[in-house]
Formats: C-alpha cells, structure tokens, sequence
C-alpha cells in the first residue's frame, strides 16, 4: 500500500526519465513528465507510445490498460505544475550543482509532504539533499537502464533521510511491482561499485596483454554464463562514459581499480568509444571453431579438475598421438610432439615448464577447463601460452579442443588467466561491501542477477566455491599485480580455518 497518488519525473525528455515514467504510469500513478526540453518530452511520449503498443501486442498487457496508462502521462515544462505532487524523481544531468539547484526551486513550490528521489549513479544522496529545505524527505531510487524493462532499483537513505519517507518510496516501488534492494548512499550503491572497478579490470587485463577482448567476452559467456561479455557491455556504454565513471568513483573510493585505465583514455582520445563511434574494444568477428584436430593421447599423474574419470574426452584419446595431455600436475617435455598440454590448477604454466621453456618455438601449452570451486566443470577451455610458444602447437591445442564441442580461449601465463583474474577482484569487492553493511548478501546477489542478468551472484559463489579456493586465487592475483585493491578479502577467516584444520 502506498500514499502516493500523483509521481512527477524530472528529465523525462531523457534517457532514464522518460523509462522511469512509463513505470509510474504502467503502476497505475497520474504521472507528470517534466524536463526543460519540449522535443525531448516529445520524443519520449512517441517512445512511450511504442511501448505499450508493442506490450500489447506481445500480450504483457490489455489494450484498455495501455490506454489507460498513456492516458494517466502528461507533459510539462513549467516547475509550477509539480505543486501538488507526491512523489518527484529526477534523472536529470549527473551534476551536483544541477541537481541541487532543482531540489532547491523545488522545495519552494511543492506541498511539505511531497518526497524528492533522485535517480543519481555516483553522486550522493546526502549532498544531494543537502540545502534542499527538507533533507529528511529526499531519499535514492536508482533505477537500471532501460527502467521500463529492468525491475531493480537501488533504494538508499541520506543520513537525515528519515524513516517515514523512506518507506514510502519503498512501498511506491513495490506498487509499481519493481524490485527494490536496500544500500547504503556510497558511490555507485551495489551495481555500479562492482561493475566499475569490474569494468576498468577488463580494460587493464587488454592492455596487459593477457588476452584479446573477443576471449574475454567468450570466456565470461561460456564459463560464468554472462547474458552478455563485459567488453560487449563497454562497447554499449562508451568508453567516454567509462573515463567519466572512473573520474567520479576514484577521488571519493581511492580504490586504484576504480582509476580509469590508459588504455580506455586512448581509445577515447582516437574516436573509438564504442557502438557510438562505430567501433570500440571488440573489433574481429567471431572465430570459426575448428572442424579438424590431430589425435590425443592422455598421462596422468592424479585427479584431473579438468576431466573426471569416465568423461567423454578422455574416452576420445589414443596411444602415441602427436598431442600429449598431462592432467593431475604432470608433465615431461617432448620435442617429438605436435604440442605437449599442461592442465593447471592455480598455478601458472612457468611452474612446470621453467623459463627455458618460454625459448622460440615450446611446444608446452597450458590449459585448464573453468570452474568455482568444486562446482562442476563449464564448457570453457582457457589455453595458456608463453611469448614464443609454437603457433602450430597453439592451433593443435585449440582444434583438440573445439573439435570436442568446447569453447577456446587463449591467455598469457598470468596468474588466475581470464575468468579467475577478471571475476575473483569483483568477489572480494562483495565480500568487503558485505562486512561494510553496504548492503545484505541478498540484496547484492540479487542485484547482480536482476541488474545485471548474471545466472547466480558473487557471494553465492564463493560461498559455494569456497573461500579457502578463492583466498588462494586471489592472493596469486594480487601478487602479480602489487596493488592493494587485489588483496584477499577475509584472509583471517581463512588463516583460522586452516589452522584449525592442521
Ligand atoms: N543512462 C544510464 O544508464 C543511467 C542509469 C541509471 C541512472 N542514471 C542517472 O540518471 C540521470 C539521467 O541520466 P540520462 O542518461 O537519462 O541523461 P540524459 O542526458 O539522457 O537525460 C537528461 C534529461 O534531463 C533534462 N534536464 C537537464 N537538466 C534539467 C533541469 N534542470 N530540469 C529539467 N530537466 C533537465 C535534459 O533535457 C534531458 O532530457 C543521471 O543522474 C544519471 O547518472 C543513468
């Protein structure tokens, strides 16, 4: 229940606002959409008259109900009609000043009762509010892009937002059926805190040259079941949007993750900022997977995580074949050989291999068959290989592998390769945020799965992946990395339980 009657959304001639407001007329609110361009209310009244044309026709609701929806939509660009409102969201310009300056004139026209949200990405609710007049009535609805189809919002209090008003936003968002989740006024509430930092990793790893952004995308897809691979995501965003998230997140975070990567400034700098430039990060189509591959043959020095006993690969294999795969932590040069396969744990191909075998033309390569923890196996084989390794042993690696339905990507020997190095940072970033308060395990699972349309969350994955696998993991990533924002969350946790276990 709710006592909200009548919503207003400020900038709804804009991206976000006009998708906010087709959720408060579609919850059944009189709805005035206000914004200071006439075309840009325009042009989101037709959007939103497409949008219910196409809900009708798609079934999701009647004709009577879409009608009656556009009906409740009203247009405004005068301050004055938002007077009697109950509710005003605004999704105007990401500027303090701008936002602050409307809250302000705001405060001089609307009732007393009349609670503002706003629907900022990094800047605070409590700044936000401050000056307004009436901090203790302004509270954070952060709504995802497209807010017409994405349920999520991130709702959060200012320090003087009081508990009345929050509650009532709350209730306002559950009657327009939305899902929302409570966080605390921070930077980037749960969504963008995991996603930014998340983001600028994928862009360091690139730049590292750990891999190419079509794998990284493959690699995420097929290992963690991503709907969509984080540099397909970047390349939507714009990589100018990206430097200008990473510009408001790291003076407030100091988290060097969140400090935007010299790599994205360069793309900008040469136009590429992604789908709206024409090209960004991802620039080769998908590769053909291979139809052909040399015959296999398996040694094994103990439990494979790649393969258990009785898998349909190993089955595959046959004695003196020009491919050799050690599995179980096994390995033994041999020249003789197309390419000799490592399967690794968490440790890096060099381990077994030295650096002599980095020389021109190894034929050493590693691999491992993604998993968390012990869940079991993907469908994702990432291959390792050293500066020099043998082309014709990379391609034999990859053909044995596609040629048995997997997907192949390959990395640089660095630790955690693709997936682990990319996913295990945003796990400790949930685990810190969870002993921060910053949100429940619930909450920042399920905004990751609404928000974001991951298969399962972060903290359900190391939880089920283990924390001691993921300490492990992670402390080989911050090694290697030197930086403070890799450490290991929760190491005491994990020194105790195995000091128990001794
Ligand atoms: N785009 C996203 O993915 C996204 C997601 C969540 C939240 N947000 C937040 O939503 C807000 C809006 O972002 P957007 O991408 O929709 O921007 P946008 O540029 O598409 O739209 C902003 C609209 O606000 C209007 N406007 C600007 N100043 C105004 C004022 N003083 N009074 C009335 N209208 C005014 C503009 O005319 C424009 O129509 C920002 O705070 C942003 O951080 C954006």
């Amino acid at each position: 229940m709710t006592n909200i009657k009548k919503v207003a959304v400020c900038g709804a001639g804009g991206t976000m606002g006009a998708g906010i407001a087709i959720v408060a007329a579609r919850g059944g609110f009189e709805t005035i959409c206000f914004d200071m361009s006439a075309e840009g209310l325009a042009r989101s009244r037709k959007n939103a008259e497409k949008f219910f044309g196409k809900s009708v026709a798609k079934g999701r609701m009647s004709q009577e109900d879409a009608d009656a929806a556009l009906g409740r939509m009203s247009d405004s660009t005068d301050l004055n009609d938002l007077a009697d409102c109950d509710l005003i969201i605004e999704a105007i310009f990401e500027s303090l000043e701008v936002k602050k300056d409307l809250f302000g004139k705001l405060n001089g026209i609307c009732k007393a009762e009349t609670i503002f949200a706003s629907n900022t990405s990094t800047l605070s609710i409590t700044e936000i509010a401050g000056g307004s007049g009436r901090d203790d009535r302004v509270v954070g609805m952060h709504f995802c892009l497209p807010a017409e189809v994405m349920k999520l919002i991130e709702m959060s209090r200012g320090i003087n937002t009081s508990a009345e008003t929050f509650d009532t936003a709350w209730a306002w968002t559950e009657a327009c059926k939305q899902i929302p989740v409570e966080t605390q006024d921070k930077p980037g509430f749960i969504l963008n805190a995991l996603l930014v930092p998340f983001n600028n990793d994928v862009i360091r790893a690139i730049e590292a040259g750990l891999c190419s952004a079509e794998d990284i995308d493959l690699a995420i897809k097929s290992g963690l079941g991503y709907k969509m691979g984080p540099c397909t995501l970047l390349d939507l965003i714009g990589l100018d949007t990206q430097v200008r998230l990473g510009e408001a997140f790291y003076p407030i975070t100091l988290d060097t993750r969140a400090s935007v990567p010299p790599l994205c400034r360069r793309m900008v700098a040469a136009g590429r900022l992604g789908n709206k430039s024409g090209s960004g990060l991802l620039t080769a189509p998908a590769a053909e997977k291979a139809t052909e591959a040399p015959a296999y043959s398996i040694a094994s020095a103990g439990e494979s995580r790649s393969f258990a006993e009785g898998d349909a690969f190993l089955g595959g294999a046959s004695d003196g074949a020009p491919v050799t795969i050690h599995l179980g932590g096994g390995f033994a040069p041999d020249d003789s050989k197309t390419a000799v396969l490592v399967e690794l744990d968490t440790e890096c191909l060099g381990v077994h291999t030295g650096e002599d075998m980095g020389r021109e033309g190894s034929n050493a390569v590693g691999f491992a068959r993604y998993r968390n923890g012990n869940d079991a196996p993907s469908n994702l084989i990432e291959l390792v290989k050293q500066p020099n390794t043998d082309a014709a042993a990379l391609a034999a690696a990859r053909a044995v592998f596609e040629v048995a339905g997997f997907d192949v990507v390959v990395c640089a020997d660095q630790p955690g390769r693709i997936v682990d190095r990319l996913v295990r940072p945003k796990y400790n970033d949930a685990l810190r945020f969870l002993d921060e308060g910053l949100a429940s395990a619930a909450d920042m699972d399920k905004t990751c799965c609404m928000g974001l349309g991951y298969p399962d969350g972060p903290i359900e994955r190391v939880v089920r992946g283990g924390l001691a696998r993921h300490f492990d993991v992670t402390t080989a990533i911050a090694d290697m990395t030197g930086q403070k924002g890799y450490a290991p969350a929760r190491a005491a946790v994990v020194a105790k339980a195995r000091e128990a276990a001794e």
